[in-house]
C-alpha cells in the first residue's frame, strides 16, 4: 500500500502523458485546460488504492482511474454551465474562458474519451467496467437533473435531497472504488461492499461540498463562495434551516430563495446568518459525520487487512476535515 501523495504523483504523471496537443485545438485546449487545473484527484486515487487493497497491481488500474477522472472533469465542465459558475479550482471556468458551445462540445468529447480508456482492458473486465460506467453516468445525469429541478421547487424534502446527491456525486465515488476492485478481480461481494463504502463517503463528501459552498474561505475554496445560494440550491443546509426556523425566518428564507437579485451579496449574507443561527450549519456537520461513520461501518464487513481499513478511514477523515 502506497501513501496518498505517491498514488497522486503516479496518477498525475500518467495523466500528463495522456494529454498531448491535438487539432482542432479549439476542441482539445479546453479539455487539457480543465484536466491540468488540478483538483484533489480523489476519485482516481481511490481507484488505485482499491485495486491494491484487493491484491491487484495498481498500475493496471491507471486507465480506469484516468477514465473516472476524465468523466468527473467532463461533468464539471457541463455542471459549471448549468450552475453559471465563474470559478473552478481558482481559475476561470471553461465556458467563461471560451464560450458555452465550447464547453458543451469539449465536454462531450471528454465523455467519449472516458469510455475509450476501457478499450485497454481484456473483454471480461472491459464489459464489467463499461457496464458499471454506463449505469453510473446515467445516474449522474439523473442527479444533475434533480438538482436543477429543485432550484425552482419549494417542496423539496430531505430524502429527495439525499437521493439527488447520491446520484449526482456519491455513485461516482462508489464506482471509482468498484473499478479498482474489478481490475483486481475481487469477488462480487467485495466489489459491492467497497461500492457501498464509497457511496456513503460520497454522500458525506457532497454534504461537505455544500457546507463549504457557504462557509468556505474564498481565498482557498477555489469556487465562488455563495454560488449555491445565488442559484437557489435546495441543499441540506437550506432544508434544515427551514425545518428549524420560526415562521418569520422561514418566510424570509423562502422569499430569498424565490428571487435572483443582480447583486447577491446581501442575500448571501442573510442566508448565511440564518443557516448559522437556525442550527442547520451544525446539523449539516453532524450529518457529514453520520455518513462518514456509515461508510466506516460498511468497511468492517470487508475481508481486507486492518492496515488497509485504517488507510481508508484516514482517507475518509481527511475528506471530512478538508477546506477545498
Ligand atoms: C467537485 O468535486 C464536484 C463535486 C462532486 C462536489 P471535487 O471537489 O472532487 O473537485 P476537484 O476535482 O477536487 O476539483
Ligand atoms: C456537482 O455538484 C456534481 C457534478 C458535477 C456531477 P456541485 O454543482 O455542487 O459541484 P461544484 O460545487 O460545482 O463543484
Ligand atoms: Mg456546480
Ligand atoms: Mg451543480
Ligand atoms: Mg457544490
Amino acid at each position: 500500500m502506497q501513501h496518498i501523495p505517491s498514488y497522486q504523483d503516479t496518477f498525475v504523471k500518467y495523466l500528463e502523458a495522456y494529454i498531448e496537443p491535438k487539432e482542432p485545438n479549439t476542441l482539445y485546449d479546453p479539455i487539457h485546460y480543465i484536466l491540468e487545473l488540478g483538483g484533489k484527484r480523489l476519485r482516481p486515487i481511490l481507484t488505485l488504492m482499491t485495486a491494491e487493497i484487493f491484491g491487484g497491481d495498481y498500475k493496471r488500474a491507471l486507465d480506469a482511474a484516468l477514465s473516472v477522472e476524465v468523466f468527473h472533469n467532463f461533468s464539471l465542465v457541463h455542471d459549471d454551465i448549468m450552475d453559471d459558475a465563474p470559478l473552478r479550482r481558482g481559475k476561470t471556468t471553461v465556458h467563461e474562458k471560451w464560450d458555452v458551445n465550447t464547453g458543451i462540445l469539449s465536454g462531450d468529447a471528454m465523455l467519449i474519451m472516458a469510455y475509450q480508456l476501457f478499450e485497454n482492458y481484456e473483454p471480461k473486465q472491459f464489459q464489467d467496467l463499461a457496464k458499471l460506467f454506463s449505469k453510473t453516468a446515467l445516474e449522474v445525469c439523473e442527479g444533475q437533473q434533480y438538482d436543477v429541478d429543485f432550484e425552482t421547487r419549494d417542496d423539496v424534502t430531505i430524502p429527495e435531497y439525499l437521493k439527488m446527491i447520491e446520484y449526482k456525486t456519491a455513485v461516482l465515488v462508489g464506482a471509482a472504488m468498484k473499478m479498482g476492485a474489478i481490475v483486481a478481480n475481487a469477488s462480487e461481494d467485495c466489489q459491492s461492499s467497497i461500492y457501498n463504502f464509497g457511496k456513503n463517503l460520497g454522500i458525506a463528501f457532497q454534504l461537505q461540498d455544500d457546507y463549504l459552498d457557504v462557509f468556505g474561505d474564498p481565498e482557498t475554496f477555489g469556487k465562488q463562495v455563495g454560488g449555491d445560494i445565488i442559484e437557489n440550491k435546495k441543499t441540506y443546509l437550506y432544508l434544515k434551516a427551514l425545518e428549524f426556523s420560526d415562521a418569520t425566518d422561514r418566510r424570509q428564507l423562502e422569499h430569498l430563495y424565490g428571487v435572483n437579485p443582480t447583486d447577491a451579496s446581501d442575500k448571501i449574507e442573510t442566508v448565511k446568518q440564518l443557516f448559522a443561527s437556525s442550527g442547520s450549519a451544525e446539523a449539516t456537520k453532524t450529518e457529514i459525520e453520520n455518513y462518514t461513520q456509515k461508510a466506516f461501518s460498511v468497511l468492517e464487513s470487508i475481508k481486507i487487512s486492518e492496515e488497509n481499513k485504517e488507510a481508508l478511514r484516514a482517507f475518509g477523515n481527511n475528506l471530512m476535515n478538508r477546506s477545498v
